[in-house]
């Protein structure tokens, strides 16, 4: 397949994996903040990652240039290999948050730079086909394919990930009163290590709680039922081996939750937490109790407060 345009920039946002009770099944996109990519044709095949900027436009030290070690990068060299591409590109990534977040990070430049490649070929791909090429991205960061980020980061909304094998994809629109706070401790966890810590099986009865809670959790959200929403969001599976990892955790989520949220814990594997809440002015007073009890324990941290999305990465340009 042969490039119809020379340049294209996208953007995709940042994205809650697994939603309290919902590993690796559910996520959902943010409004803002969120990664962009430019993609530039050469004719030389394969992909160059000339450089990655963060936000204040200086380039960042530790994200790697290598394609094959890149989120980016890996999800662009999938997509060429998938479409039989006659062409390569060079890469230019701007972060707008910082990697190791819990913020869907990697997630957000692997989509937005297969949708920017996508609108080079005057986009043959549906969005959610290009969810797989995304994961093959992710996987280089976490050391597994799931799409819990990548997913809602291109396709937008909330998403569920039904199956696996083959890829099954269930969208939702989010219920237009609820609003995410996150609170992005200044520390970086990895998410393959965040992985490593859980447990390989658990109790029937863990999975039986947690089940329950997910379901009343995705009947909530399609009712917009705010009192079955608070109710579910608990994880009994995940939460209690990541908390350990995020300094203040508990308390946190009491500030939160105190604060009037429906429900708050872990965005993604950390060490940022999300709440949920029915009004923007509720957000913010729970990012404000949050960021007392980081400030209280001397950890400085980013407050970020927005809608739950219903769109996911989006053409910025393409000439
Ligand atoms: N579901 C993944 C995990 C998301 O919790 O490991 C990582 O962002």
């Amino acid at each position: 397949m042969k490039a119809a345009y020379q340049e294209a920039t996208a953007f995709a946002p940042a994205t809650v994996a697994n939603v309290a009770c919902g590993f690796d099944v559910l996520g959902f996109a943010l409004e803002s903040p969120g990664d962009e990519v430019t993609v530039h044709v050469t004719r030389k095949p394969g992909v160059q990652i000339i450089a990655v900027e963060s936000d204040n436009g200086l380039p960042t030290s530790h994200l790697p240039l290598h394609p094959h070690k890149n989120t980016a990068g890996g999800a662009i060299l999938a997509l060429l290999e998938g479409i039989q591409a006659k062409f390569g590109v060079e890469v230019h990534i701007r972060k707008r948050m910082p990697a190791g977040s819990g913020m869907g990070s990697s997630a957000a430049s692997a989509a937005a730079a297969v949708v920017a490649v996508n609108a080079l070929l005057e986009e043959p791909l549906a969005l959610e086909q290009l969810v797989d090429f995304g994961m093959k991205g992710e996987a280089i960061a976490s050391g597994s394919e799931h799409a819990d980020n990548v997913a809602p980061a291109i396709i937008g909304g909330i998403v569920l990930i039904r199956g696996y094998h083959p890829i099954d994809l269930v969208r939702i629109d989010p219920p237009n009163n609820l609003y995410c706070t996150i609170i992005r401790p200044h520390c970086a966890i990895s998410t393959k290590a965040a992985r490593e810590l859980l447990p390989k099986q658990i109790p029937l009865q863990t999975a039986i709680t947690q089940w329950g809670n997910l379901a009343g959790l995705i009947a909530g959200l399609i009712r917009g039922d705010d009192g079955l929403i608070a109710r579910s969001l608990h994880d009994v599976i995940v939460e209690p081996y990541r908390a350990a990892l995020i300094p203040g955790f508990y308390a946190l989520k009491e500030a939160a939750l105190n604060a009037g949220a429906l429900g708050c814990s872990i965005s993604g594997s950390g060490p940022s937490l999300f709440a949920l809440s029915t009004s923007e002015n509720i957000a913010r007073a729970v990012g404000t109790a949050m960021y007392a009890v980081c400030a209280d324990m001397h950890i400085d941290s980013t407050v970020y407060v927005s809608r739950l999305a219903h769109g996911g990465s989006r053409v910025l340009s393409v000439h």
